[in-house]
């Protein structure tokens, strides 16, 4: 008589599984049969279906267009509104209706290092981990606003134990253990080029994380989304786990975001290189969205406005402030849930030959939502530009552009511009190298008012 296992596999047409069960020992064919039977492999045929009908097409055909983003002039009346924004910022925080969000699924293999990306010792001066940067960071926020900042960080299946451990190994760096909580995003399955379920060299279902558009899923399945309602908490400041220029809870971006009643807002910096691997904020077809670097034509991507600067220029650095509402509405109505987009990836498996598994290296497609495609779903919105020196500097190779080399000097040039600022007479030396913990600091403008000139401006400069 056959199985569940078996109709599911016969309907979805995955029957070469039944080949790998045949040779597993029997506690593995068990893990595989339970692994498969978490997925909803209807969902699964339905995104290969789509990808199988839109891989032909070329990248985006659709019609793009800029978007204004909000700056502020030197003049009175913009520094007026900058200053309005900046205090309905600081009186929500005040009032402890925010909390923040780091999705953290990804690991430092690319870096270089086993484990977590957020575990990678960055700073210059003291190498703290880029976990520790934030914790800080938040540690000097509750100072601040005299209220407790809830922390939720988005971890994988691959790294939420080592994140977890890292954390109770550091004492939470400070933090009170039971404000900082743990998702685990979900995994999806990823398929052969023909749509049949992948199993990897451990004999297990080979799957990747959902992408950081699973994020709000996890919020709402963790249970976070309900706290939050509960605790009258009402905006969601969402940051990634490779910028260590993130100003967490920038009291002037969520002014803003409350001042248009916004859903969701993004801030971008001005990309100056046309080659840039950033995505780019604009309206896609009329909705606001993110189109990806290997989407942009060579064309769009070289495209100049009269005064010469890049048309399409809006870089996304992945910070956003989200609405609370707005993201159960995502999680919750279909209409509004977010799309798989698929990419072709390596991915090292078994096959069974002549009975016998054995390794295989092959073309395989990875699925993942998200998090900006939620833009497109939003009534209003707010983008924001900042100061690329000031709010960006991410870490995704481990050398040449955006790698870890590349952050700690963009952190010792704003730290040291501060330091110029507060001690303009100052003589530094050329090879200055600074750092600035948050607790000491977070602009330009609190380290002047901390500062106390040192007995000696010599370098290594550490400031806490
Ligand atoms: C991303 C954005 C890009 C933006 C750039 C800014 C995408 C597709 N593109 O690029 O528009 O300009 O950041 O730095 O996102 N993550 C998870 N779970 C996942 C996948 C990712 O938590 O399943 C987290 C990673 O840990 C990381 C962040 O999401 O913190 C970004 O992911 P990554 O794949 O590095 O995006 P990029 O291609 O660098």
């Amino acid at each position: 008589m056959a199985t569940d296992i078996d109709r599911i596999l016969s309907r979805s047409n995955q029957t070469h599984i039944f080949q790998f069960l045949d040779c597993l020992p029997a506690t593995e064919r068990q893990a595989l049969i339970d692994d498969i039977a978490r997925f909803d492999l209807v969902q699964l045929a339905a995104l290969h279906a789509h990808h199988q009908a839109t891989c032909q097409a070329p990248a985006h055909q659709q019609s793009l267009q800029t978007v204004e983003a909000l700056r502020f002039t030197p003049s009175p009346a913009s520094q007026h509104e900058r200053r309005r924004m900046h205090a309905i910022g600081e009186d929500c925080l005040r009032q402890g209706r925010v909390a923040l969000f780091l999705v953290a699924g990804g690991q430092a293999t690319r870096l270089g290092l086993q484990g977590p990306k957020g575990c990678y010792p960055l700073t210059p001066v003291r190498q703290k981990s880029l976990f520790q940067l934030y914790a800080e960071g938040i540690r000097a926020l509750q100072l601040r606003y005299g209220r407790p900042l809830p922390w939720y960080i988005m971890t994988s299946e691959d790294n939420n134990a080592a994140t977890k451990s890292f954390f109770e190994h550091n004492g939470f760096f400070g933090l009170e253990p039971d404000r900082v909580r743990f998702l685990v995003q979900q995994q999806i399955p990823s398929l052969d080029i023909d749509g049949r379920l992948i199993v990897g060299r451990n004999g297990k279902l080979f799957t990747n994380p959902n992408g950081h558009g699973g994020s709000l899923q996890a919020l709402h399945d963790s249970g976070a989304l309900a706290d939050l309602a509960a605790a009258g908490i009402e905006e969601i400041f969402y940051f990634q786990v490779d910028n260590p220029l993130a100003r967490i809870a920038d009291p002037l971006f969520i002014g803003a975001h409350l001042e248009q009643r916004a859903d969701m807002s993004t801030k971008v910096v001005s990309k100056t290189d046309p080659h840039e691997k950033v995505g780019i904020i604009g309206r896609i077809d009329g909705r606001l969205g993110c189109i990806e670097y290997s989407e942009l034509s060579p064309a769009e991507a070289c495209q100049r406005s009269p005064d010469g600067s890049l048309r399409f220029s809006s870089a996304n650095i992945a910070i956003h402030v989200l609405n609370r509402r707005f993201v159960e509405k995502l999680v919750c109505q279909a209409a509004f849930s977010l799309p798989y987009h698929c990419a072709l990836k390596q991915i090292e498996c078994l096959a069974v030959d002549k009975g016998r598994l054995c390794p295989l290296t092959i073309q395989g497609l990875k699925f993942e939502m998200f998090i900006f495609d939620a833009l497109a779903r939003d009534e209003r919105s707010v983008t924001r530009e900042v100061s690329r020196a000031e709010e960006f500097a991410p870490i995704k190779n481990r050398d040449g552009a955006d790698s870890p080399a590349t952050a700690r000097r963009a952190m010792i040039s704003l730290h040291t511009a501060w330091l110029r600022g507060a001690a303009p007479a100052a003589s530094l030396p050329d090879d200055l190298v600074i750092e600035v913990s948050p607790l000491y600091a977070c602009d330009a403008e609190s380290f002047q008012q901390r500062f106390v000139a040192p007995a000696q401006l010599s370098s290594p400069l550490y400031f806490e």
